[in-house]
């Protein structure tokens, strides 16, 4: 497996759009992402952001028929196959939306899941490695990564008796079991040391309220810090 240098995490950066923001949400199944991305809309057009909520694998007519190939598939297919289906709906979703709508200013475009998804997922849990994850993404748009990514960490317990809970048929990843739940907790948290400062891991064991208040609190930091550089110029 290669090596994750730091030239190479380098090469990642946030688009630069005055006024608008990309953001993500992470976790494994169970972990509250879809709740607490419809609160954060409801707080952030409040203040008079326009929103925009994008799901991954999809967002697009043609990622959203790579979805379905991936999430449906009843054949084996391999990592490095994955990686490539990801980042190719991945790169039609940010050249055909993304970047489209953060050009507008008091965007906030709001992904759930992105490229730490194929860097867990693919990279860590099926073994392709990380760095042969990162590599695929070393090419404009693709090095683009949000702001601000959200982990939701839930331990793998927890995420299945949310999931028993809920007792939705399982896809082609929710399938593989609990040792592959394990990977992807590890995988997350690999992440976060790899981007301390993109990555926010917040513990979302607690109640939803809680985890929404801590989101919150740093939303608010960030729309402050855009309202100062905005009096600076
Ligand atoms: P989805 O139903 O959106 O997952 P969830 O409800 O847990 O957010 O299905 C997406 C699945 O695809 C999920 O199991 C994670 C996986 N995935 C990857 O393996 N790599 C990726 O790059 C992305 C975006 C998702």
């Amino acid at each position: 497996m290669k090596e994750i240098t730091h030239e190479l995490l380098s090469s990642f950066r946030a688009p630069a759009f005055p006024g608008s923001f990309f953001l993500s949400f992470e976790g494994i199944e169970g972990a509250g992402k879809s709740t607490q991305i419809t609160r954060l809309k409801t707080y952030l057009e409040d203040k008079n952001f326009r929103v925009l909520i994008l799901r991954e694998p999809g967002g697009t007519p043609f990622g959203e028929k790579l979805r379905s190939a991936i999430l449906e598939t009843k054949s084996e297919i391999t990592p490095l196959a994955e990686a490539h289906l990801f980042a190719s709906s991945r790169s039609q979703l940010l050249t055909e939306v993304i970047m489209k709508e953060l050009a507008s200013p008091n965007t906030v475009v709001i992904c759930d899941r992105y490229i730490d998804s194929s860097l867990v997922y693919q990279g860590h849990a099926r073994g392709l490695g990380v760095a042969e994850v990162l590599e695929i993404h070393n090419i404009f748009p693709l090095n683009l990564v949000p702001h601000l990514t959200f982990y939701l960490r839930i331990d793998v317990e927890l995420s299945e008796k949310r999931q028993k809970m809920r007792n939705a048929p399982k896809d082609y990843f929710e399938a593989r079991g609990i040792e592959f739940y394990k990977k992807l907790v590890v995988g997350y948290d690999l992440m976060h040391e790899l981007f301390p400062k993109r990555i926010l891991k917040l513990d979302a064991t607690g109640s939803l309220d809680e985890v929404t208040n801590s989101i919150l609190e740093v939303i608010e930091r960030m729309i402050n810090k855009k309202d100062e550089m905005v009096e600076e110029e």
